[in-house]
């Protein structure tokens, strides 16, 4: 048995080939910062010659791969072999939309698929690990990470999760296109106070369970095989350092049998937090609380065995560890063939292929969400239109590839000026209003929108003038948002408000197609322009993607995994909130309840939001009956119908609220969708069960329980829903 194979190999280790285990090295190009120099970084390769790495990241391509395969495998004494990780975030090479987009998609088997090319891509050049999904749940789009997220909801952000993991896994690891996923940051790091990166956490249980967890326990169940733990502290202990997280609950009350990586460099980091004193103290302290493999704090491989030594650390805490990643590397079958993932043949064939464009062109165009269409603009005829293409991202075929895309190359996507030319076969008159600069950062080629350079406005104002319509493209530019990219404004950076509001002097036809990471505060656009379109990063396939929504090819189908809020001091802005003890203006007071007094509590854009150019119409919602025993099922159906001359597709939303709890509910918690299709003037009857499983929640007991008493149904296209019903649970 695998367990057997896994003893037997244990059995036949050093006490320092089984810490080489534990130890994790970053290759020889390097992402997050400048290579170290110091006298640790320069042991790598001493340290992979004598069996003390475990795993290697940032190695990719064959060629590269297989050097360092080698070296372990043939030099080493047992001659192990390595995991080779890689932040396949969004796709390899052949990029995706970035995972808040594909989120929007609210499609299940499209994200499975993405991430089902990424695994390919990336198990075709070397890699057999990813560092993700992540799945941290964030209510700040201040944080630059929400682009790498399912957005706000525990919910739909499980849902996804299991898709990812699912796809990058497959049902079995040994089959070469598959490779081991990664749930990430454990946990909190979407928390992180206003935003800012790597920022102090501090939540209560109720969040941690009930909002913070759901996704991680929903990898579980698609049975991810590593954890990484994250950046942050959580209540004033580190996550690498906090055996709350990693051993109570992680591998005691959810019983996990794989294993957890650090995140880089944070065991180290735990001195920065003032939680260790030195390297020796935090790896004393990671290891007991259940890190198993260090990345790149060079302290396991340091102090491990003299800590062992000094009786600070339990040699059985190593021998778990060891055995969790080696169980890993035999069911990935490199035990069989350590080169599995080494195939030039391979390499060239799959990365890039037609079939893996057209995978990612499917859930690019499934991402896209229509925000705003008042009077119809969209969809645009295909001829006969006069149409000026205006905006720094219009032409632009870097950014929308997105930020984390490490092996994605520069300037491959399909821009949106090429994507309408080829979908219209027209030439379109192109301005890009604002310039934008190139400007290069440590490894990665920025395109910065311009915040000085009034050049273009002008131009931009000129081609504007007797035009049918005019596209203008804004936003943020591909790395504005990601890892360490928060930012305290959510408007459209730079002078972009101004060259919109320039164009719409002369010219108030137009569609504003909005590129970014992250909601943004697009308040003047939402009062003024007439369509507004949500196209994210959307990958590789992107203006490909956006020429299909835009001349109705594809009939737009997205809804907003995240609120958009009309100001940043709204923030943090959610749906699932909870409803206070002063929710409504009581009586004549206009002060003394929970509200601002230079805005209001509403959001620009609500959680689930996203238009179609058909009409679906809510109506004649029926409960199976208006109370149940705890449990029992309960059928919700209504009718569903398009009132329009499009066939279109809508995600129909279901959501709960539970009156009265031992611990307070929100005032609505999405709990099931469903996406139906339907021809013009179609109807159709839908239904969902509500279950236990629906109604649970983590209650003061410290259980997932259901409590009996009443609650209320929604049934909607967005969180701000149509139908609404009454049912109560009995005992
Ligand atoms: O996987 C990432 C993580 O999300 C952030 N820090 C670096 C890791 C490896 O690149």
């Amino acid at each position: 048995s695998l367990d057997q194979k896994v003893d037997s190999l244990l059995n036949l280790m050093t006490l320092q080939e089984k810490i080489g285990q534990m130890n994790q090295y970053n290759g020889f190009w390097n992402v997050t910062g400048p290579a170290p120099t110091n006298g640790d970084a320069a042991n790598k390769y001493a340290h992979l010659k004598s069996g003390l790495v475990g795993s290697m990241l940032n190695v990719r391509g064959v060629a590269e791969v297989r050097k360092v395969q080698k070296i372990a495998v043939e030099e080493t004494r047992l001659g192990i072999p390595l995991i080779i990780g890689f932040d396949v975030i969004h796709g390899y090479k052949t990029l995706s939309p970035i995972p808040l987009a594909e989120a929007a998609s609210w499609d299940m088997e499209a994200i499975r698929k993405s991430a089902e090319v990424a695994a390919a891509e990336s198990a075709a050049s070397g890699i057999n690990w990813t560092f993700a999904p992540m799945v941290d749940i964030s209510r700040d789009a201040r944080w630059g990470r929400v682009m790498e997220g399912a957005g706000e909801d525990p919910y739909l952000g499980s849902r996804i999760a299991y898709a990812r993991v699912k796809g990058f896994q497959g049902d079995d690891l040994t089959l070469p296109h598959t490779i081991a996923a990664c749930a990430k940051h454990f946990a909190g790091y979407g928390f992180s106070e206003s935003g800012r990166d790597y920022n102090t956490v501090d939540v209560g249980t109720s969040t941690l369970y009930n909002t913070i967890f759901p996704p991680f326990q929903a990898a579980i169940k698609a049975d991810v095989k590593t954890f990484m733990n994250a950046f942050n502290e959580l209540n004033g202990i580190p996550a690498t350092g906090n055996s709350f997280l990693q051993r109570d609950v992680l591998k005691k009350e959810w019983n996990y049998n794989g294993f957890v990586v650090s995140d880089w460099g944070s065991i180290g980091e735990m001195i920065n937090h003032g939680y260790a004193k030195d390297g020796k103290q935090a790896a004393s302290i990671a290891v007991n609380a259940g890190s198993d493999m260090d990345m790149e704090s060079y302290v396991y491989v340091k102090y491990l065995e003299e800590l062992i030594d000094e009786g600070k650390v339990d040699v059985k805490l190593i021998n778990d560890a060891v055995k969790r990643i080696l169980r890993l590397k035999f069911e990935l079958g490199l035990f069989d063939d350590p080169y599995k993932y080494c195939n030039e043949e391979r390499e060239n064939a799959v990365i890039g292929s037609k079939e893996n464009n057209e995978a990612v062109l499917d859930v690019a165009k499934k991402s896209i969400v229509l925000l705003k269409n008042k009077g119809s603009l969209l969809p645009l005829k295909k001829s006969g239109l006069k149409i000026a293409l205006i905006g720094p991202l219009a032409a632009d075929k870097n950014s929308p590839l997105g930020s984390w895309r490490i092996a994605g190359d520069d300037n491959t996507a399909v821009s949106v000026l090429e994507g309408l030319q080829k979908y219209s076969g027209n030439i379109l008159t192109h301005q890009k209003g604002v310039e934008l600069t190139i400007g290069k950062n440590a490894f990665i080629t920025e395109t910065k929108i311009n915040t000085t350079n009034r050049k273009g406005i002008k131009e931009a104002v000129e081609a504007a003038k007797n035009k049918d319509v005019v596209v203008m493209v804004l936003g943020e530019y591909g790395f504005q948002t990601g890892e360490a990219r928060s930012r305290t404004s959510l408007d459209l950076p730079g002078l972009q408000d101004e060259l919109l509001k320039a164009v719409y002097a002369v010219n108030k036809n137009i569609v504003l197609v909005l590129m970014n990471g992250r909601p943004l505060t697009i308040n003047w656009a939402n009062e003024n322009i007439p369509t507004i379109v949500e196209a994210w990063h959307l990958g590789t396939q992107s203006g490909n993607a956006i020429a299909e929504v835009l001349y109705g090819d594809y009939n737009p189908s997205g809804k907003l995994p995240m609120t958009f809020p009309k100001s940043v001091g709204q923030i943090p802005i959610y749906y699932n909130y909870k409803n206070t003890g002063r929710p409504t203006n009581p009586g004549n007071d206009i002060v003394f309840w929970s509200h601002y007094s230079d805005e209001s509590n509403e959001p620009l854009y609500p959680f689930g939001h996203g238009m179609s150019y058909a009409n679906f119409e809510y109506s004649n919602l029926i409960l199976g009956a208006t109370s149940i025993k705890n449990i029992d099922t309960l059928t919700v159906s209504f009718t569903l119908k398009n009132t329009s001359k499009y066939e279109g597709k809508e995600v129909v939303q279901l959501y709960i609220r539970d009156l009265v709890g031992s611990v307070t509910r929100p005032v609505k918690e999405l709990k099931d969708f469903k996406m139906v299709n339907l021809k013009p003037n179609e109807s159709q009857e839908v239904t969902f069960e509500i279950s236990k499983e629906t109604l649970q929640f983590y209650t003061a007991n410290n259980k997932w329980e259901v409590e009996p008493g009443d609650f209320k149904v929604f049934i909607g296209g967005s969180s701000k829903t149509t139908l609404e019903a009454d049912f109560s649970v009995t005992e």
